[in-house]
């Protein structure tokens, strides 16, 4: 899988290495509860969660890159394509640490994805499920180009599908 880099943030490969970083983002109900890929905020929950985004890079060959903030070498957070089983289409996905709210990331990185699944992965639509009431998440998405096309079920929950064309 590439490295991205945009203008603040290294978009690589998410390793075991990343499991602090990642579950300290996680444990926080305010990052873990906007999630329609539903965890909990438990070290454990975090480890199954990072497995599942690394065996996701395995079995499709792409996946949510860690971001890293270029100016400290911090973990900011993920984002990127995903397409786990049972995922209504090719699905662009982000997740800051709470500290890494408000910076503008989630949209930077999403942008960099979404080019990337149109450019390079081939996609024709490209979707983000967001749950009823992450207004954040929303505004990413509108960001970057998206408009809110229907509701579904994933998952056993109600969720938005946002999504766009080219
Ligand atoms: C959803 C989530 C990623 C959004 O994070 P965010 O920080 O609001 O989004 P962005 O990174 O795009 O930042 C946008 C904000 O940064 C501000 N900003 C500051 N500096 C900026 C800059 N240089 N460039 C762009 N925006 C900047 C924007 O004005 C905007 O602020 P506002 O919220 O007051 O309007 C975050 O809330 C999150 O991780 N939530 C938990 C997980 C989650 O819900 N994921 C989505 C599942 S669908």
């Amino acid at each position: 899988m590439v490295v991205l880099e945009t203008e603040r943030l290294v978009m690589r490969p998410l390793t075991g290495d990343d499991f602090d970083d990642y579950a300290r983002m996680l444990a926080d109900p305010e990052v873990a509860d906007g999630l329609a890929e539903s965890v909990g905020t438990s070290r454990a929950d975090a480890w199954r969660s990072l497995a599942t985004f690394i065996g996701h890079r395995e079995i499709r060959g792409y996946s949510h890159w860690a971001l890293v903030e270029k100016a400290t070498g911090r973990f900011a957070g993920r984002a990127g394509p995903w397409r786990p089983y049972g995922f209504p289409g090719l699905g662009v996905g982000w997740c800051l640490a709470r500290d890494h709210w408000g910076k503008g990331y989630a949209t930077e990185a999403a942008r960099a994805a979404l080019d990337y699944c149109f450019g390079t992965l081939g996609a024709t639509e490209v979707i983000s499920l967001i749950l009823p009431g992450n207004a954040r998440s929303v505004s990413v998405a509108e960001r970057i180009g998206h408009s809110h096309l229907r509701d579904t079920e994933y998952r056993g929950q109600q969720v938005h599908v946002y999504g766009q064309r080219r």
